[in-house]
């Protein structure tokens, strides 16, 4: 704990060596009453989970596992815009600590040269009209080597490690990352998404390509033009312009 340099973030750390996922017991605090900024890491996830009810490979002492609890002010119809406020600070922290420039995949996928390098999961408790609790969960390849992905991540999966050859101090990388999310969360809670939804737009791979979009009840083909104030994807179509709040996008090779 000593090693962290946030205020908010970190004020309490619950520290697991396993767990089944640290998006769920950051819930379950969060129910009991956790303060904002209680963060949740384990070495190891037996059970973690990704967006649209995938997995998600979390090997022991490899990576980070992590999870987060807000209690912002604002209205749930913002908390989804959290997850790309994330994906920045993300990105930034990891451009900061190691030099390597990523790109986000639409809404907060982590890419480096066509390979997924982190994830992000956010989930929320409203009650009535306000946000009980925001848990956001991070999880960043860190020390795996490229041979250690299960081999149907082989070729859609990296590591820090991976990238620059070296191994990664994990500590100091997840204090980069609570200092870069904690000052992006204060920044919205004071001016608002507008400034940190633009900086999205600087650090996109998927704004300009040709996607498939795989959404709730239709797919369809088309370019990606923007995101808009509530960050959901603009994407041209023969039929006019699709807006996208979740789903899958994947960017067509051209
Ligand atoms: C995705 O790729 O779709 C999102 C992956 C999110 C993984 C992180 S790891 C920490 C937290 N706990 C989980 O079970 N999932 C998130």
């Amino acid at each position: 704990k000593s090693v962290l340099k946030s205020d908010l973030l970190g004020k309490e750390v619950v520290h697991f060596f396993d767990t089944d996922s640290t998006n769920n017991e950051a819930k379950k605090l969060a129910a009991d009453g956790a303060v904002e900024g209680t963060i949740v890491v384990s070495e190891a996830q037996n059970s973690g989970r990704g967006r649209l009810s995938r997995g998600f490979f979390s090997p022991a002492s490899k990576g980070i596992w992590l999870s987060v609890i807000l209690r912002p002010s604002f209205a749930p119809q913002h908390a989804s815009k959290c997850t790309l406020v994330t994906a920045v600070a993300v990105t930034k922290a990891i451009e900061k600590f190691t030099g390597i420039r990523c790109g986000i995949k639409w809404p907060n996928d982590i890419f480096y040269e066509g390979k997924k390098l982190v994830g992000i999961l956010t989930e929320m408790n409203a009650e009535m009209d306000a946000v009980n609790y925001i848990v956001i969960g991070i999880g960043i390849n860190v020390n795996i080597a490229q041979a250690e992905f299960p081999e149907e991540l082989q070729r859609i999966a990296t590591s820090l490690q991976a990238i620059s050859g070296n191994a990664i101090e994990r500590k100091e990388l997840l204090s980069q990352v609570l200092v870069e999310l904690e000052s992006a969360y204060l920044e919205i809670l004071k001016n608002g998404f507008l400034h940190i939804l633009n900086e999205w737009k600087t650090y996109s791979i998927t704004l300009g390509q040709a996607v498939n979009v795989i959404g709730i009840d239709q797919t369809f083909s088309g370019i990606a033009k923007d995101i808009d104030e509530d960050g959901a994807l603009l994407v041209e179509t023969e039929n006019g312009v699709e807006r996208v709040l979740a789903g899958d996008v994947s960017i067509r090779p051209k």
